[in-house]
């Protein structure tokens, strides 16, 4: 017996309308993928990287994990950026979190969640690393956004520490990467106006 049949249903539904727009759509991609980007998001299952950016399948890689964090000693990350910038050839790394992440918020309050708040540390970092400045906006949904977007910005600049970026610039490819912030409530991709392209761009103490 078939389980989750309305899954199934769904996808035959959506593979027979993809093949009528372009029938030749699945042959072309089973053959290659020529992605122009990574995609390094959250696992909330409100932030669809494809559908938020309008791209088809095809279009971009992607890494999601609880807090969109890039950890110097995840393999799993690591291997998805490497291939990403060694073999796909990716002209850009688009680290994405977003507004009411509860990762982020876990990690904020200290909520007991078990093992996860293992991995939420790495997001405490972040708040420990910027206290000053999130203690002066008192209002607790504004602390909140800021770490949300700073937790992107930290993570962007891991991404750039990587060994794979750093080897990247110096043999003269373009690669460049960015912070971006998604509101849950108006569908909306922000830029934070960080884009890292040499390693000039990144700052602060390295
Ligand atoms: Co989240």
């Amino acid at each position: 017996m078939k389980k989750l049949p309305e899954i199934f249903e769904n996808n035959r539904a959506w593979a027979a309308g993809m093949t009528r727009k372009q029938p030749e759509f699945f042959k072309r991609l089973a053959e290659q993928q020529n992605p122009k980007y990574l995609w390094i998001g959250c696992s909330d299952s409100r932030v669809p990287a494809n559908e938020i950016m309008g791209l088809m399948p095809g279009e971009v890689f992607v890494h999601r994990n609880v807090a969109n964090v890039v950890v110097h000693t995840d393999l799993n990350c690591l291997s998805v950026i490497q291939y990403a910038v060694d073999v796909l050839k990716v002209q850009h790394i688009i680290v994405c979190g977003h507004y009411g992440c509860g990762g982020v918020q876990a990690a904020w309050q200290g909520t007991k969640l078990g093992m996860i708040e293992n991995w939420l540390l790495h997001v405490r970092d972040v708040k420990q690393l910027h206290l000053a400045e999130l203690s002066g906006l008192h209002d607790e949904h504004r602390q909140l956004d800021r770490l949300c977007e700073l937790n992107v910005l930290e993570q962007a600049r891991h991404v750039c520490r990587t060994t794979i970026v750093q080897d990247a610039w110096a043999r003269g490819q373009a690669l460049s990467i960015h912070g971006w912030v998604y509101g849950l409530r108006d569908g909306l991709l922000r830029d934070l106006g960080a884009c890292f392209s040499s390693p000039g761009d990144i700052g602060g103490a390295e």
